[in-house]
């Protein structure tokens, strides 16, 4: 009889996107006029930038022609992608990452889950509570984790909470811990990192001989100039560092996947028999073995983001986007609530009315004003008593469903 991997048993209930659509698919059944407003997952409803979008036609036609066509490309990305990328997004700010330690893939989500494919099960493993739920479930699926307690955290996992008490800014952990999640501008608080926050992590990396997994998804968001948008434009990070970054949410990705994980050639891990070893071979490795490379067409996409017009269009995008969590933000705050994030992040992390859990607020908000959110205890138990509501919408959506929360419930809000 064949058997399974059990770690998946240890998983608590379904993963938090697809069980929040699921409720609210069972509220639009059985409410079939609500005009229903998700703010819930972080997707982009703006379309492609057309710059994107005109290679990727030119793209098409370059396959449908014998002198220009394409089949498999290099399980690492296209060369000149990872050029621009290393120039663009790394040189440009001081962060010397070469094309070739960059990898093009198709999510930073598959790929924050397939590293852990080339590190061992007895790695001490920090997240922060709350956090992006793939980390903690893909150590789980991993075996990297005991049983869930009640409160959903998992034996084996350093919780490092964020609060508004530390500005949801993580201490650095007081025991030793070997890999660490780190994500910013963060999902789900949309709080940012100062560049002498993330230099504490990477002396606290370097002095334990830990590697950061930095996900920089959202580094696009970042407005303030004073903030880091890559670890590596932190002294020492290409020793301690790995960083994942997307074309999703700059760009409008989410549909046609189109990402990159940085792992630099200076940076290494100990083997079972004390040696260190190379984790850019490992990781090329990995890739070559269980990747066959994003398509062509996407690529060619992905590379006009960095053409003048590429530039200019995703920076509306962006500033759009921003503009929504503006508007969310003053809204709540006008209706009596706590924000937080929203600023240098699509994001707003709002503190849940008293009285209110997570989830109680997202039923109460789905079922009277019809607006989905994702509730804070969704990310991790210290996300209890907050709620997350995501500026991917269009602007009539945002303003519609701001409008229907202050008038319905000001009055409700302490
Ligand atoms: C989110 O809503 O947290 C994001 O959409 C998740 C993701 O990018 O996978």
């Amino acid at each position: 009889m064949a058997t399974i991997n059990d770690n998946y048993l240890k998983l608590k209930a379904g993963y938090l996107f697809p069980e929040i659509a699921r409720r609210v698919n069972a509220f639009a059944q059985a409410n079939p006029d609500a005009q229903i407003i998700r703010l819930g997952i972080g997707d982009v409803t703006e379309p492609l930038p057309d710059a994107c979008r005109h290679a990727m036609i030119q793209a098409v036609h370059d396959l449908g022609d014998r002198t220009t066509f394409k089949g498999y490309g290099p399980e690492q990305g296209y060369v000149w992608l990872r050029e621009k990328i290393a120039v663009h997004d790394f040189q440009a700010r001081g962060a010397a990452i070469e094309a070739d330690e960059i990898f093009i893939s198709d999510g930073s989500k598959c790929d924050t889950g397939n590293i852990l494919d080339i590190f061992g099960r007895n790695n001490i493993i920090a997240v922060t509570d709350p956090v992006y739920p793939v980390y903690v479930d893909t150590n789980v699926m991993a075996g990297n984790t005991g049983e869930a307690n009640d409160k959903g955290e998992y034996g084996g996992l350093v919780y490092l909470p964020v609060t508004a008490e530390n500005n949801f800014t993580a201490e650095i952990p007081q025991q030793k811990v070997d890999l660490i999640y780190l994500c910013f501008p963060n999902n789900p608080t949309g709080a940012t990192a100062t560049k002498e926050h993330l230099k504490d992590w990477v002396n606290y990396a370097r002095s334990q001989g830990s590697i950061i997994f930095f996900d920089a998804a959202y580094e696009a968001f970042i407005t303030d100039p004073e903030l880091p948008h890559s670890i590596y434009e932190i002294e020492g990070a290409r020793e301690c560092a790995i960083e994942f970054r997307s074309f999703s949410k700059n760009a409008g990705f989410t549909g046609t996947r189109c990402a990159l994980t940085v792992v630099p050639k200076t940076l290494t891990a100990k083997a079972a028999d004390g040696s260190n070893i190379e984790l850019w071979k490992l990781w090329n490795r990995r890739q070559s073995t269980k990747f066959n490379g994003v398509s062509y067409i996407v690529q060619r996409g992905a590379e006009a983001v960095y053409s003048e017009e590429g530039q200019a269009q995703i920076k509306a995008l962006v500033s759009f986007y921003l503009e929504n969590a503006q508007i969310i933000r003053q809204q709540l705050t006008s209706a009596g609530l706590k924000v937080y994030g929203g600023v240098n992040a699509p994001y707003v992390w709002v503190k849940t009315p008293a009285g209110l859990t997570s989830w109680e607020f997202f039923d109460k908000l789905l079922q009277t004003v019809n607006v989905v959110g994702t509730p804070g205890s969704g990310f991790g138990a210290a996300g209890e008593g907050y709620f997350r509501i995501s500026a991917f919408n269009s602007r009539e959506n945002v303003e519609v469903a701001m409008q229907r929360i202050t008038e319905k419930f000001s009055i409700n809000f302490p």
